[in-house]
């Protein structure tokens, strides 16, 4: 690669900004893309054969208009479906976002962990199989939230949303009660639910460790991409919103992506 490369960073809305501000901070040398397929908007609420025809034709159309060096697919309701199809179909390497059951079983104490995600992805084969395979003996209770990613959503566009919605959510992560015995670790298996991570922490009955697996996502772009060939310090970004809204978000967003202006 002797130019900057361009990094495609996809997801259903927002929430893949929370990945995408890792991916930033680890590769300013990177021209970015962001798409939000909000026209699709919540992917926790489609059926797996709806996601994969979405998806893995809209990401050929994507490929074809901005020539991706690599593609970052940051929504765990599409990862645990489509990221083998995607593979098969398209050549450029692909990172998805998962749920970080390995490292949060590896460090629960209590061996109690919490994996809150969309309705789809805990019950997805994927998501069950990194149970079977990494719980490493520790109890994993699955958290299927039907609202939480649409919740961040709407914080993040300007509309607050009460504590007593998030904590609706939330409540169902936290189980037993004795100190050494209960909860302690947290995956969060939506890209959305960093976006309100205070106010989880806020909300949350007991103190937890949240797991977030933008930063390991981040590392292995990085990996992938290979040591920065050009010395231009940062590229250029731009986001595009499959429904074709404008969304007046400028200011908003302009942190996620490393201070960069907007295309
Ligand atoms: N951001 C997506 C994820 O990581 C989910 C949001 C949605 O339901 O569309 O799973």
């Amino acid at each position: 690669m002797t130019n900057s490369p361009t990094i495609l960073v996809f997801d259903s809305g927002l929430g893949g900004l929370t990945v995408l501000r890792e991916v930033v901070a680890a590769r300013p040398d990177a021209h970015y893309v962001y798409v939000a397929d909000d026209a699709f908007f919540p992917y926790g609420h489609h059926s797996e054969d709806e996601i994969i025809a979405r998806v893995v034709p809209l990401m050929g159309e994507l490929i074809g208009s901005h020539d991706p060096d690599l593609a970052v697919i940051a929504c765990n309701t599409a990862s645990t479906l489509v990221l083998s199809h995607l593979r098969a179909a398209y050549s450029l390497p692909f990172v998805g976002t998962v749920p970080a059951i390995k490292p949060a079983c590896a460090q629960s104490k209590t061996r109690r962990v919490s994996v809150l995600g969309t309705k789809g992805t805990v019950k997805r084969e994927y998501t069950k199989a990194l149970i079977r395979d990494f719980a490493q003996g520790c109890e994993v209770t699955l958290v299927g939230s039907p609202e939480l990613a649409a919740l961040a959503e709407a914080e993040l566009s300007g509309h607050p949303i009460s504590d007593d919605a998030i904590r609706a959510e939330l409540a169902p992560c936290f189980v037993g009660e004795e100190a050494g015995a209960r909860t302690d670790t947290v995956v969060l298996a939506c890209t959305h639910y960093p976006l309100l991570l205070d106010r989880l922490k806020k909300l949350a009955p007991w103190p937890v460790d949240w797991i977030d697996p933008a930063p390991a996502i981040a590392r292995r772009v990085s990996d992938l991409l290979g040591a920065p060939t050009c010395a231009i310090a940062q590229s250029g970004a731009e986001m595009i919103f499959t429904s074709n809204r404008v969304h007046g978000l400028g200011a908003t967003l302009t942190p996620f992506f490393g201070g960069r202006a907007l295309a």
